[in-house]
């Protein structure tokens, strides 16, 4: 008997069994990661909110950003959580809106930034026009996605980003004890409750997904976590081109 949510796949090939989410497990599934982050946001813009001033190779792809799409760009933070990313790009002369599923994260990044734009979205439903972006940035969002929900994602940012227009995505590879493509599980977090599945990418698999819905990458950077900083994760940033 399968678990709530899933539909089983038996493959022919190899006789295994698979497990896909239905529509209402992925629907069951957001929500948890909603939830998890409404209770977690005001601790996570004390802990992670100025973590930019410390992490100079994050600001150069930013600029690099910048300076690609131009000043004045329209470009989206997806995922935006506190809203420290999307400040920076404004400074950096773009106009942009953070967009994050999580209400509660909503309201704090409003609260930090009133002057800022926020609302709600998903990276499966931008809620944006056609091409309506020069370019996009989507910092550590792609990890809470299951694998089955990414290529939506990464045809999402398609449609939402003209062509021409830049993305740079982020996320965590590894650590010591969690190898790209195992998931780590959080039930508390800083003292919250929570229900949330981080999932440690391989850089190959998601630049093969962002080429799949026509991107190119044009750098892959893959760095070391900075000591005292940020969790200590192996971390890649992919900036790749819309076709
Ligand atoms: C690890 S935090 C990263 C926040 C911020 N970008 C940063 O770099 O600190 C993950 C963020 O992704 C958001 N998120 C989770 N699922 C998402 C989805 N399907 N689409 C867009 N954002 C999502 C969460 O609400 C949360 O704000």
């Amino acid at each position: 008997m399968e678990p709530a949510g899933v539909v089983r796949k038996t493959k022919d090939a190899d006789r295994s069994t698979a497990y896909e989410l239905t529509e209402a497990g992925r629907a069951t599934q957001r929500d948890r990661v909603v939830a998890s982050y409404d209770a977690v946001a005001d601790r996570y813009a004390q802990e992670v909110g100025d973590e930019l001033d410390d992490k100079p190779i994050d600001r150069a792809l930013y600029a690099c950003l910048a300076e690609l799409v131009g000043a004045g760009a329209k470009v989206g933070d997806v995922g935006c959580g506190p809203g420290h990313v999307t400040k920076h790009l404004a400074d950096l002369g773009l106009d942009v809106v953070g967009v994050d599923p999580s209400p509660g994260m909503i309201a704090v990044a409003r609260r930090r930034y009133p002057r800022l734009a926020f609302r709600l979205a998903s990276l499966t439903d931008l809620r944006e026009e056609d091409g309506a972006w020069s370019g996009a940035v989507a910092p550590y969002s792609l990890i809470h996605l299951a694998p089955t929900e990414r290529s939506a994602a990464y045809a999402e940012l398609s449609r939402a980003i003209a062509p021409g227009g830049w993305l740079l995505v982020s996320f965590h590879v590894s650590t010591s004890d969690q190898p790209p493509g195992s998931v780590r599980h959080l039930d508390d977090w800083w003292g919250h409750n929570v229900d949330l599945d981080f999932h440690f990418l391989d850089p190959g698999d998601v630049e093969t997904g962002l080429t799949a819905a026509r991107f190119t990458t044009m750098s892959r950077t893959e760095r070391e976590p900075w000591p005292d900083v940020e969790a200590q994760s192996r971390r890649c940033y992919l900036l790749a081109r819309r076709q």
